[in-house]
């Protein structure tokens, strides 16, 4: 630990890389202070999905109230911040976009530092904000609406991608399915939902790239399965409930085959499942199961922090400052970037460990 690390210093966190906008302070010396959420799904409801402008509007109009109510909850003010941590990508670009100016400006006009976090570093750190923390080395099993991966976890900025979907992520999978069930947006909760009225086994759906000799997957080819097994089906309530199940039932025999697979591989015993699919509650039922067989330990966030929140991204941003410092530069005011595309591997080299306008952290748009 070095000097800044051993004071108690004030992080905020925000997020905004999608349709939820979330914000909090995290305190590195007694955990999470505050955090709050905004969730747009009433506002993409109507569209049947996000409407990328309307997120961002969104964003501008809840961030500052937030702000003001997770200092409110912490008895805080913008005068006990240390630093400002805000989603750098990946997501929507005008949706990052609003945080990272929020948040430049906000660590520019404070003169504190700004750090631009990862998101799905975010996500893949956040089972250790649950007691008992999970400790190093681990695999993380990543599953959102936007990624599906398996990553080797040695340290905070030391990962390696195991394997990954080669077309939907698996979230991305439960939406489109659920859209074609004649489910509302979003489609993950609803069709898990859907799914507890069903009994699995009636449809033969694929497990793809099951027995596959890689830690790789596949999902858009069980969503057509599930269309065309729709077509062929009454469409009554039940069939739709018992093909909601089996195909929560296809997507969580992969998801636990190929996670247990990646720990053997590692020769490692503990496993995080991080993403919104990891509040599924069928997928958790079987990967407990099934890990507790080989003696692997699974951690999963606090169910409020599977899906996109603030306490995350502060919580990422202070485990980078417990493991490097806190950085020096103070925000850039008008020079920054958000990257809607970015490798989480990337990381690992330590260029993106300031948030600087370096070729690493230049705007998509500018390369
Ligand atoms: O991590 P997240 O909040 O946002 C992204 O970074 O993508 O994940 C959202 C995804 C959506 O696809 C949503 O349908 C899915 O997580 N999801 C679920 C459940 N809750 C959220 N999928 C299956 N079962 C759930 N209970
Ligand atoms: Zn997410």
């Amino acid at each position: 630990m070095n000097a800044s690390s051993s004071r108690d210093l004030t992080v905020l966190g925000i997020e905004s890389s999608c349709d939820e906008t979330g914000v909090a302070l995290y305190s590195t010396a007694t955990g999470l202070l505050a955090h709050a959420l905004h969730s747009q799904v009433e506002l993409h409801a109507r569209y049947g999905g996000v409407v990328p402008e309307l997120a961002s509007r969104d964003h501008v109009r809840r961030l500052l109230p937030l702000i003001r109510k997770v200092f409110s909850v912490a008895k805080r003010s913008f005068s006990d911040i240390d630093a400002i941590a805000y989603t750098q990508g990946p997501g929507l670009a005008g949706a990052l976009l609003v945080g990272a100016s929020f948040g430049e400006a906000l660590a520019y006009a404070m003169a504190v530092p700004a750090m631009g976090i990862h998101h799905l570093e975010a996500h893949l750190l956040s089972p250790l904000l649950s007691s008992p923390k999970p400790k190093f080395p681990f695999v993380a099993l990543l599953v959102s609406g936007g990624h599906t991966q398996l990553m080797r976890v040695g340290g905070v900025g030391k990962y390696t991608l195991l394997g990954e979907t080669l077309d939907d992520a698996a979230g991305e999978a439960f939406d489109k399915t659920a859209k074609l069930l004649g489910l509302g947006y979003p489609g993950g909760p609803a069709l898990a939902q859907l799914a507890t009225k069903g009994t699995p086994g009636r449809f033969r759906l694929p497990r793809p790239m099951l027995h596959s000799a890689d830690l790789d997957m596949s999902f858009s080819g069980l969503k057509t399965a599930v269309l065309t097994e729709f077509r062929k089906c009454g469409k009554s309530s039940a069939d739709k409930a018992d093909l909601a199940a089996d195909f929560q039932e296809a997507v969580t025999e992969v998801l636990v085959t190929k996670s247990l697979a990646a720990v053997r591989s590692c020769k490692a015993n503990q496993l995080v499942v991080a993403g919104g699919v990891g509040a599924n509650q069928r997928l958790r039922e079987v990967l407990n199961r099934r890990a507790a067989l080989e003696r692997i330990k699974v951690s999963y966030p606090p169910l409020e922090f599977c899906t996109d929140n603030g306490a995350m991204i502060a919580f990422a941003a202070a485990l980078r400052i417990e493991a490097h410092g806190l950085p020096a530069r103070p925000g850039t005011g008008p020079v920054f970037g958000v990257r809607p595309r970015w490798d989480l591997e990337a990381l690992n080299c330590g260029l993106d460990r300031t948030g600087s306008a370096s070729a690493a952290t230049r705007p998509e748009s500018d390369r």
